[in-house]
């Protein structure tokens, strides 16, 4: 099966392509050789669900190209993406028979866990090495793979160790989202939909025309969704690398979402779930702005509620009272990193497919959006 898309990621001096497609990994050897420009060394960083199913393939395949493969795996889940598990995976790839050198490439098999920790593997290892990303979540593959952000939490917080290191290549095999479980799909389509809203009102149509494809793992139809949003942010990343200006469209929904996922507590409902109840109140704090019409949010909440996201907290099967409160998820934003000086910034609609930045947003509509949420 050929590629499908191919994105450019234009950066000055760090361009690089993001090629997605169905059963692609079959061909991975000769798309890393190609893009290292020599059949070098290659460490294969991945977690241990992954790792279980498709680790000896992807070895195989990189071994038959380069020659030398190896695989290093840690154990799943965002409690390890932390620089207990950083410390560990450097040791082993520095103690391996044969040692690594600046020519080796980092290959990262995984979600954005594994993406995150062995980008950052990859940016200090030997003082910088060739990454090369093979996500294999919809949310890897939409969001975390594409942009160089690497890293990994601190005690103190998420996220808050990291470099940007910018792969050398980004390969996406759509058919490898048949094994992931239906939730973590969840996770990606949130950042697809956002993805919508922020810069392409068409993309928000093909995801509503074929939403139960999208929701069975349908993957000729899984790869024109990733190709489609994969450009978007690669418009914006290649518009503002370092998170100046424009970036910071893509928190959209994330500032309500995020202080939700805050209050209910690490593992009570995913980012996707989070991310789409964020959503759903910016769009009612736009509308009360009288920035969009209620058409627009009436549509959003069914595109959402076809993805099986929820639009209210009564779709969540459990929802501690701190998130129906909004004066604790309001003081949870002011603490959130992303608020200047306690202002909490709001990314809101404008108009079908398009945002600004609002800085003036007040406790009371945003009081009022959290209300609606039930
Ligand atoms: N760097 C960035 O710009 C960026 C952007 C967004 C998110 N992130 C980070 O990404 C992380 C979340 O990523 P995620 O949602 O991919 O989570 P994840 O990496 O934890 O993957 C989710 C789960 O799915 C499993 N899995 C992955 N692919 C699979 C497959 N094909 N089949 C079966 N199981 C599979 C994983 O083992 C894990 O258990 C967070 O740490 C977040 O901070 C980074």
């Amino acid at each position: 099966m050929p590629i499908t898309h191919e994105i450019f990621v234009d950066l000055p001096g760090r361009s690089y392509n993001v090629s997605v497609g169905v059963d692609i990994l079959t061909d991975l050897g000769r798309i890393v050789a190609s893009t290292t420009g020599s059949a070098g060394r290659v460490v294969v960083i991945t977690d241990s669900n992954v790792g279980a199913i498709y680790a000896d393939t992807v070895r195989g395949r990189l071994s038959d190209a380069s020659g030398l493969c190896d695989v290093i795996e840690f154990p799943a889940g965002e409690e390890y993406k932390n620089l207990a598990t950083y410390g560990d995976v450097m040791d082993r790839i520095l103690a391996l028979e044969t040692p690594i050198d600046r020519r080796s490439v980092v290959v990262a098999l995984g979600g954005g866990v594994v993406g995150d920790l062995g980008g950052f593997v990859a940016a200090t290892a030997l003082r910088g090495l060739p990454f090369i990303n093979v996500p294999t979540t919809l949310l890897a593959d939409v969001d975390a793979a594409v942009g160089g952000k690497t890293g990994l939490n601190a005690q103190a917080g998420k996220n808050l160790i990291g470099a940007f290191h910018q792969p050398s290549a980004v390969i996406i095999d759509a058919a490898v989202l048949e094994t992931l479980p239906a939730d973590e799909l969840g996770n990606g389509l949130a950042e697809c939909v956002k993805h919508g809203v922020i810069r392409d009102w068409a993309l928000l149509d093909f995801i509503e025309d074929n939403a139960a494809k999208i929701t069975s793992c349908q993957a000729d139809t899984l790869a024109e969704l990733i190709g489609r949003n994969v450009a978007i942010k690669a418009a914006v990343v290649s518009a503002d690398e370092r998170e100046s200006g424009e970036r910071a469209h893509l928190n959209f929904g994330h500032t309500i979402g995020h202080a939700i996922e805050t209050a209910a507590g690490y593992g009570l409902l995913s980012h996707g779930q989070a991310v789409a109840l964020g959503m759903v109140a910016a769009f009612h704090i736009a509308e009360s702005r009288s920035l969009i019409d209620s058409s627009v949010v009436e549509r959003v909440r069914k595109i959402l509620a076809e993805l099986s996201l929820p639009v209210q907290f009564d779709d969540l099967p459990n929802s501690p009272s701190d998130v129906r409160d909004p004066k604790c998820l309001r003081r949870v934003m002011s603490h959130d990193k992303k608020a200047l000086g306690g202002v909490v910034r709001f990314v809101l609609p404008t108009a079908p497919g398009s945002v600004a930045i609002f800085d003036d947003v007040t406790d009371d509509q945003i009081e009022a959006a959290v209300a609606v949420l039930g």
